[in-house]
């Protein structure tokens, strides 16, 4: 697979959309990012130290309904990316990866669709490594709190190494923290029990005694 490494892009999420038109895989490696992208139209804080990394993947035949898979199989390779150096990282569904409690990294999915089928997707991935992330207070993890001279290359590769291997559903479920969560949906927020991942990616939950589905909303764990 093709891999380009530039020293600062606005975004690696937008730099590879010039690949899109060529059909070929390929994974844009950043220093830093000028303008970084998060979910919700969000800012990502992309200061130099971090991994800041997209993944461009074709596919030939796969159903729009499937791309949960995309999402699962990104969030997995960071955990066991994170696991290789001594971490017990933990999904908060559906992609945010957590240590100790604190956010280590984002995930950005940006997919193109073609009709009911998925033609490509854009994995964007930004790992806390060397960066400091004190001002973000106290809700995020850079690696190098449990590994202080933790080389930010050699944990890119461990991470494009961990991409580059298939994943199953049942290793996505045993990272999802399960548990007391606070549900943040259409403004509102409301307590329930997280009480798993349903095979499309869905999140069982039940609320006042009732089982629902959650297909995308965020969520706080309050214990
Ligand atoms: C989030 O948690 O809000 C998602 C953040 C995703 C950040 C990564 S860094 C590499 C890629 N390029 C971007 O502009 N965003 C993603």
């Amino acid at each position: 697979m093709k891999i380009e490494l530039v020293e600062e892009v606005p975004s690696t999420n937008e730099y590879i959309r010039r690949y899109l038109s060529g059909g070929e895989n390929v994974v844009v490696c950043a220093k830093r990012q000028s303008a970084g992208k998060g979910t919700k139209g969000r800012t990502f804080l992309s200061e130099e130290g971090g991994v800041y990394l997209s993944a461009l993947t074709f596919y030939q035949d796969l159903p729009s309904r499937e791309a949960f898979r995309v999402m699962m199989h990104a969030a997995v390779a960071v955990c066991k990316t994170l696991e290789v150096y001594g971490c017990s990282p933990e999904i908060k569904w559906p992609n945010d990866v957590l240590v100790n409690g604190r956010k280590a990294c984002g995930i950005l999915i940006e997919n193109i669709l073609e009709g009911d089928k998925l033609k490509a997707s854009v994995v964007g991935i930004g790992l806390n490594v060397q960066n400091d992330v004190s001002a973000l207070n106290g809700i995020a993890f850079s690696l190098n709190e449990v590994v202080p001279d933790i080389s930010v290359e050699e944990v890119r590769n461990t991470l494009l190494q961990n991409l580059n291997k298939q994943t199953s559903f049942s290793a996505y479920q045993q990272y999802v923290r399960l548990g007391k969560v606070t549900v943040e949906e259409n403004g509102e927020s409301y307590d329930a029990l997280a009480l798993g991942v349903l095979e499309d990616g869905r999140l069982k939950i039940q609320v006042d005694g009732r089982e629902r589905t959650l297909s995308s909303a965020e969520i706080r764990r309050i214990s």
